[in-house]
């Protein structure tokens, strides 16, 4: 009865993939967004610490439970240990996994209408304030907004009924690199706008009076979303990952990688947004009304334009296919359904959800619960809170619950490697992080 389950061909392919995980949206998208809205340099240096002494450990928590036992979420919980309150958990990052989908495929789909725009030449065509306001308008009409919406999610379900290794591993070895490669031409680009050094100047001086309970809460939610934790999607991914890997360092090799995809996005967006007037507080909009003023003004702009729609489009769905994993591993494994049916299912709940937050940015744009629409609402309870949350349930499991020889074998590799390593890491698991993240929550209710 036990099917032998799939794992990673290569070390490159590790890597690459969870790369593909972490790296998406929230890089390119949410994290310039949110350090616009957040005061800038002083969201930056938060970030990074929430990045350090949070994400890390807990990423090295969730490596440790999923390749120590190669099994799904409620699988590798149920054999660590006996709580039902802790497999209850389990139910917590599907709930968490599907409210990201819901929202991300709105953004996803942005990315495609992008695609499709530049493809047909009109991006570059029509001044950027036209662009922003053509862009008002398509997100603002019902049809058109649930429609890439949903195209996104079909794209989704078309790779997840494929399995894991054929998929996923192919397209995240080929996409990974070249996105890089782009993000640092465009880089380029922007040092010589007019107004480079007031955007960097904002990214990277810090006013540390602007710091805030919202700006910190924000940070760490970014670390975490960012960092794909917190949902137990890289536990789902390393159970997947051979005996030989050394997680410790994988750990840091993604965090760096991730974070410097967000610091190249902040360098690409802040002086594009000073020098074409946009508000830097804008929201969710703002880097999609940036991207096209700054191709507007590029050699073969649409070119550029194609092929930037393209890789975060990809960079998309490899973010979306590991959140969809978790649901699937636990459908197919848990309850026994066929892969193709598991996608089905994921697929049809996110395009009910997702749609909802379509509409947040048109028809239903009125509609807010404590004072957000059901798109604000989704991203600040999933990443601010249920991640969060889920980083401590892992952190706290990881350090104190279990066996500490099951994850010094799995952090160390049996004794091999790590010496130095493990017990600052173990140190930052079991302390630092599930305590900074209870300050953090302290903080923002106001009791500290
Ligand atoms: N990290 C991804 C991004 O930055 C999003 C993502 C993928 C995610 N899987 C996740 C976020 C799991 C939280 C949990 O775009």
């Amino acid at each position: 009865m036990k099917e032998k389950r799939a794992q990673f061909a290569t070390r490159f392919g590790v890597i690459a993939t969870t790369v593909g995980s972490a790296v998406g949206l929230g890089n390119i998208w949410g994290f310039p967004y949110k350090c616009g809205a957040n005061g800038g340099g002083a969201f930056l240096v938060v970030y990074i610490i929430c990045v350090a002494v949070i994400g890390i450990p807990v990423m090295c928590a969730e490596f440790a439970i999923g390749r120590g036992t190669h099994k799904n979420v409620r699988g590798a919980l149920r054999q660590l240990h006996s709580s039902r309150l802790i497999h209850a958990f389990s139910y917590i990052g599907i709930l968490a996994s599907i409210l990201i989908l819901s929202f991300y495929a709105v953004v996803a789909g942005w990315t495609l209408e992008y695609l499709v725009e530049a493809l047909a030449g009109q991006m570059t065509a029509s001044p950027a304030a036209d662009f922003s306001s053509h862009f008002g308008d398509t997100i603002a009409s019902p049809l058109r907004a649930i429609g890439w919406t949903a195209l996104f999610l079909v794209c989704n379900y078309f790779i997840l009924r494929r399995g894991v290794k054929k998929g996923v591993e192919r397209m995240s070895n080929i996409m990974m690199p070249i996105l890089f490669f782009i993000l640092i031409v465009f880089c380029v680009h922007s040092f010589f706008l007019p107004e480079v050094t007031k955007g960097l100047t904002f990214l990277f001086h810090p006013d540390f009076t602007k710091i805030t309970p919202t700006v910190v809460l924000g940070a760490m939610g970014q670390a975490f979303f960012s960092l794909s934790l917190g949902l137990s999607c890289l536990l789902v991914y390393s159970s997947y990952f051979s005996d030989k890997e050394n997680l410790i360092r994988s750990a840091g090799v993604i965090t760096l990688l991730d974070t410097v995809v967000a610091v190249l996005a902040g360098v690409i967006i802040f002086p594009a947004v000073f020098s074409y007037g946009t508000n830097v507080a804008e929201g969710p909009k703002l880097v999609y009304e940036v991207f096209p003023a700054i191709f507007a003004s590029m050699s073969i702009g649409w070119l550029w334009a194609v092929l930037f729609f393209l890789l975060l489009f990809f960079a998309a769905l490899t973010s979306t296919i590991s959140m969809s994993e978790i649901s699937i591993a636990f459908l197919t494994e848990e309850w026994g359904l066929s892969r193709k049916r598991a996608s089905f299912v994921n697929m049809v709940v996110a395009i009910a959800l997702g749609s909802l937050c379509a509409l947040s940015f048109g028809v239903l744009s009125d509609f807010t619960i404590f004072g957000k629409t059901i798109f604000e609402l989704f991203e600040y309870v999933a990443s601010n809170i249920l991640l969060p949350l889920g980083g401590i349930a892992f952190a706290v499991l990881a350090g104190w619950g279990i066996d500490r020889r099951f994850v010094r074998d799995q952090l160390t590799n049996g004794g091999s490697t790590n010496k130095w390593l493990y017990p600052i890491v173990l140190f930052l698991m079991r302390f630092i992080a599930p305590v900074a993240i209870l300050l953090v929550f302290l903080y923002v209710l106001g009791i500290l």
